[in-house]
């Protein structure tokens, strides 16, 4: 009988589980307390006969034992257990993970698009690499005219008789405007921004590259009073309702009249100050209406269809916005620059 009783429990102790220290308690109770199973057998014990204790002494022993080591076990296990689920808590954010930024010139290039877009204007791009026909000979540039010198633009490939030199880097986005009018006739209202190179020394005010955005509006009695409230309201919603603007007389081949366009220095507000050179007012764009023989050129007819043209440069607008000193910063991917636009969008 007391045999039979210790061969159960050897197997029933050989296969104890637990998953935590409280359930282990509960099995030492069990088992191995003084009110336990294995303690109870120990009052049967006395009644085996004499010949057979030992054996049965034996096994009760062996199955104490194997309580005990098995207890053992399970502490072990359910230790390391809580340990590593300690070390791999799933519900944990991860590390604080820093989110990358865009750059600033994305950042203000993304509002001028957004405001010009919500006046009606659609998004375009064209080359950057171009020919001579697109970003000067269209657009109304006389063959000596100093834009097309070496000194402003990159050539890629010059033609040995070096009269037309054909491949080269776009001094301006207004290649855009002679590549949509040739494809498309009026009503044209579009933006095209990108990328425009100069060979220029780099400095803290220069860059062989920066970034444009150019706009294109040509339809039927289209006047100058137009471009003027277009580009006014562009100023308002860029710098906020007290921006005032102010159109100066200048010359473009492609545009008859032109102008630039001067707003008053958003960093003193007008007062004067280092970046606006103390005059109170900063230039941000040139533009005018486009240029009939431009039209021609690009076979619309300047009898029938009138337009302006603009062209903004978006890292003065972003110097503006964010007073950054240097236009170096720009391109050479510092990122205790970047970062301080996390939280811009
Ligand atoms: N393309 C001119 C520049 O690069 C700007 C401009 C664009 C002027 C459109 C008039 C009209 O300076």
């Amino acid at each position: 009988m007391i045999l039979e009783r210790i061969n159960e429990l050897l197997s029933e102790v050989g296969q104890l589980s637990a998953k935590n220290a409280e359930e282990i308690e509960q099995l030492r109770l069990k088992y191995l307390s003084k009110k336990g199973e294995i303690t109870a057998l120990m009052a049967d014990f006395r009644l085996v006969a004499a010949d057979q204790k030992k054996a049965v002494g034996m096994k009760i022993n062996e199955l104490k034992q194997l309580a005990q080591d098995k207890l053992e076990e399970l502490k072990a296990s359910v230790g390391t257990e809580k340990q590593s689920r300690e070390l791999l808590d799933l519900t944990r954010t991860p590390y604080p993970i820093r989110l990358g930024t865009r750059h600033p010139l994305t950042i203000v290039r993304n509002q001028i698009i957004d405001i010009l877009q919500r006046m009606g204007f659609t998004l375009a791009e064209g080359p950057e690499i171009d020919d001579d026909l697109h970003v000067f000979t269209k657009l109304n540039f006389a063959p000596d005219h100093p834009a097309r010198d070496m000194q402003d633009t990159f050539f890629i490939e010059t033609n040995p008789d070096e009269v037309t030199k054909n491949v080269i880097l776009r001094s301006h986005t207004s290649n855009d405007q002679s590549r949509i009018m040739e494809r498309q006739q009026p009503p044209i209202r579009v933006i095209c921004p990108g990328r425009v190179y100069r060979n220029e020394a780099i400095s803290a005010r220069a860059h062989c590259f920066f970034h444009q955005l150019e706009g294109l509006y040509i339809d039927k009695n289209v006047s100058f009073t137009d471009l003027k409230q277009v580009l006014l309201t562009f100023a308002r919603e860029l710098f906020g309702p007290d921006t005032k603007i102010r159109l100066r007389p200048s010359y473009f081949p492609f545009t008859e009249p032109s102008a630039e366009m001067d707003i008053s220095c958003h960093i003193c507000g007008g007062k004067g100050c280092g970046f606006c050179k103390h005059t109170g007012w900063v230039e941000i764009l040139g533009c005018g209406m486009v240029d009939p023989n431009v039209l021609e050129a690009c076979g619309i007819d300047s009898s029938v269809y009138s337009g302006y043209a603009f062209g903004l440069g978006i890292e003065r607008i972003t110097n503006l916005k964010y007073h950054v000193a240097d236009l170096r910063l720009f391109s050479e991917n510092d990122v205790r620059f970047l970062r301080q636009f996390e939280s811009a969008y």
